[in-house]
């Protein structure tokens, strides 16, 4: 639990500059389940999503790409609980106006923006839905979202280009525009897209280290009251809580890391 990580990092810029040193000495344990058999006991409930719900009716109605790749079901477990309260969401790759409608009645308080290369894509906005036209390889234009948008997102998706380096530098230039409880989602990564090597995914990993930052001098039997962190903590280890990895998908999820634990002991 003491683990430090920092300085064992490799950062953004380095990995543009193709700087392949060792990233980490801490060994990983390679699980092989010695004691596993291919016989599961089943459980007293079904897969944890149950595919009864708006938002696989509201594929079914609008059929867009990502209903085919059989993200809905993760879209749902996200989603569900926060539906109702989302203002503002952006997907990077719009293609036709299937998604953004979809998305439209999903959150019945929310603008929906699109961004994508394809002038074409202008002509998808109305009602609720307005889209913007740029590469999300371009800094600039990822920049310019959040005013165009009048202020920060609460979900941001990219199903853009699929190319791993705009995958990782619109995340890494966008996840600071997401609200301070934001969801950041990746769909798409990996072999998918003929990502075999998963660098998307491999640098989404890093993450888990920003979750799980331990202030240098903490002593590790006080956890549960660790409420702030010390100034080496980045900006990462502060604002990233949590991480979920699907087949072909990635959930982040920013908050206020550590003190959004809810049950964190008050010191007396
Ligand atoms: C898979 S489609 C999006 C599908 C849509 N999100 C859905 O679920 O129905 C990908 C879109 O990304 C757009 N795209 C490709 N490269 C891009 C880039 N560099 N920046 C922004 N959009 C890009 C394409 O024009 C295309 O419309």
């Amino acid at each position: 639990m003491s683990t430090r990580v920092k300085g064992n990092r490799r950062s953004f810029s380095q990995l543009f500059r193709g700087d392949s040193s060792p990233e980490s000495n801490n060994e990983a344990v390679e699980y092989d389940f010695p004691d596993a058999s291919n016989k599961a006991v089943p459980s007293p409930f079904r897969f944890q999503i149950d595919h009864d719900n708006l938002l696989s009716e509201l594929g079914a109605k609008y059929q867009p790409s990502k209903r085919h790749h059989n993200y809905l079901i993760y879209y749902w477990k996200h989603f569900r609980d926060i539906r109702l309260q989302v203002e503002r969401v952006l997907e990077i790759g719009v293609q036709t106006d299937r998604c953004l409608k979809m998305w439209e009645e999903f959150f019945p308080n929310a603008t929906i923006y699109g961004a994508d290369i394809d002038p074409l894509c202008k002509a998808f906005e109305g009602d609720r839905r307005k889209v913007f036209i740029g590469d999300q390889g371009d800094h600039q234009f990822c920049r310019s979202l959040v005013s165009a948008a009048g202020g920060a997102f609460d979900i941001i998706i990219d199903d853009g280009s699929h190319l791993v380096e705009h995958q990782i530098k619109s995340f890494n230039w966008l996840f600071p525009a997401l609200t301070d409880h934001g969801i950041y989602v990746m769909e798409d990564t990996g072999g998918a897209v003929g990502d075999v090597e998963l660098k998307t995914i491999s640098s989404l990993r890093k993450l888990v280290d920003n979750i799980m930052y331990w202030p240098e001098d903490y002593r590790p039997e006080d956890w549960g009251y660790l409420s702030e962190f010390d100034d080496a903590a980045s900006w990462a280890d502060h604002n990233i809580i949590g991480a979920s990895f699907y087949r072909w998908i990635a959930f982040v999820m920013r908050g206020n890391n550590p003190g959004d634990n809810a049950f964190l002991h008050k010191k007396t």
